[in-house]
């Protein structure tokens, strides 16, 4: 039968069908019209025998197996238009799934036969030993996730020794997260297009006694969070209760950062002015020092090693700056080599596994930077969710360098990652 006459029969088939009483009956009205048949032809392989169901949510934080078990909790807990802000790639989200592929591209290889009966995850980051080289990411407005905040994040951060940095975008002010924590933490800047707001933030930063202030580079203009869009529409709240947009300075009147600053002749906080000028005089305006945050390119590493900045994070802010369709994990390597030692390059977007972390830190990054997945915690729980979120990436690290044969964070080499 030539594939003409296949057609053919199959339309007297499906003529036939239709006419047939058997169609009285749904399911089989389904199967008619679907070809092939719509039950899968073959099992699993592996067979999947205990699947996450996101109708089974953790009640307690140690019921957690995993970070991914708080996002869902998050979802039920967390208002939808908050949610949807947090959880927000752009456009398509091809950046969103790329930073979790992107892990893929990368195989650990592990070596045999060496003593880690006691493995040691401390890092050095910019002169400060901490207990692992896993770091708490800026991320604005805590409260909008949990009452409890910054604040309650900064104690998390305290019980496993971990650095924290604190976004400008904080709902808590820098002096009150920095007593929560315990030590010193680093600040964030968005520092808009105005000198003097840029110099407020540094000032205060300062004064409130952070180490490091991570300028941050990739937020430059307008973003379109689709999930944000339509996860706002469901939510039946009045958000003009707390958010009034009447004007800038209305807007950022209940976070901490903006206070006294003057924000008069600006439209928005974007940076889309900023240039390695604007770096300089930042070296010049103050002690703290100075991370770039969202590096990508090569070449801009190489700008930063010159402009003399203290180190990098390479970052695509979470997939929420732009859709390029590149992971992080990916832009890695060619800034490693770039750099060759000069300076400490932390990352961040997509980790949410101790083997993503160990890929990373093998790669030449000096430390790993979490954003959502402590959200998710937050959200979910509280300071305890939080806790546990970074409990478990830090018993995930332990084991994965247990099992690829590394004591310590310098055991980590490039000879035990490879690209896939
Ligand atoms: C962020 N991020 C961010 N970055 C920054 O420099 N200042 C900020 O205020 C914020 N705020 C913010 C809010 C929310 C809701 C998210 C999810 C992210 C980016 C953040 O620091 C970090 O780069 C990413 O979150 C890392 O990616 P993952 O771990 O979230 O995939």
């Amino acid at each position: 039968m030539n594939s003409d006459d296949k057609a053919a029969s199959r339309r007297q088939l499906l003529k036939w069908l239709a006419g047939t009483p058997l169609l009285a009956f749904p399911g089989l009205a389904g199967l008619a019209a679907q070809t092939p048949p719509p039950w899968p032809q073959k099992s699993p392989d592996p067979m999947i025998w205990a699947p996450a169901n996101l109708q089974d949510l953790i009640t307690r934080p140690e019921d957690a197996i995993n970070v991914f078990d708080f996002e869902p909790v998050a979802r039920k807990t967390v208002p939808p238009a908050h949610f949807g802000y947090m959880a927000s790639g752009i456009d398509d989200e091809a950046t969103l799934r790329a930073n979790r592929e992107g892990f893929l591209k990368f195989q650990l290889r592990p070596r045999r036969l060496v003593d880690v009966s006691n493995v040691d995850m401390s890092a050095d980051i910019l002169g400060v030993r901490y207990n692992t080289p896993i770091v708490i990411s800026p991320i604005g407005g805590h409260r909008a996730y949990h009452s409890g905040g910054e604040e309650a994040v900064a104690r998390a951060a305290k019980v496993g020794n971990h650095l924290m940095i604190l976004s400008t975008q904080s709902t808590t002010s820098p002096e009150d997260v920095m007593a929560a924590r315990g030590a010193p933490i680093w600040y964030q800047l968005y520092a808009t297009n105005k000198w003097d707001v840029t110099k407020a933030f540094l000032t205060r930063a300062e004064r409130a006694g952070c180490l490091a202030v991570a300028v941050t580079v990739d937020r430059n203009g307008g973003r379109n969070q689709e999930t944000l869009f339509r996860l706002q529409r469901t939510d039946t709240r009045n958000c003009s209760a707390c958010h009034d947009r009447s004007s800038l300075e209305a807007n950022y009147r209940t976070r901490p950062m903006y206070e006294g600053v003057d924000l008069s002749g600006l439209s928005n906080i974007q940076s889309s002015a900023l240039t390695w000028e604007t770096i300089k005089r930042m070296r010049d305006t103050t002690r703290m020092k100075i991370v770039i945050k969202g590096i990508l390119a090569h070449e801009d590493a190489e700008l930063a090693v010159k402009a003399g900045v203290d180190g990098i994070i390479v970052s695509n802010h979470g997939a929420r700056s732009e859709d390029s369709g590149r992971s992080t994990i990916d832009a890695l390597p060619e800034i490693v080599a770039q750099v060759r030692g000069r300076m400490p390059i932390l990352i961040d977007s997509g980790f949410r596994r101790g083997t993503d972390i160990a890929k990373a830190l093998c790669l030449g990054a000096t430390a790993v930077c979490i954003g959502r997945p402590y959200i998710w915690g937050l959200g979910a729980f509280g300071q305890p969710g939080v806790e546990r979120v970074l409990e478990l990436l830090r018993a995930e690290l332990y084991a994965i360098m247990q099992q690829v044969g590394a004591p310590s964070v310098k055991h980590l080499v490039p000879a035990m990652v490879r690209r896939a």
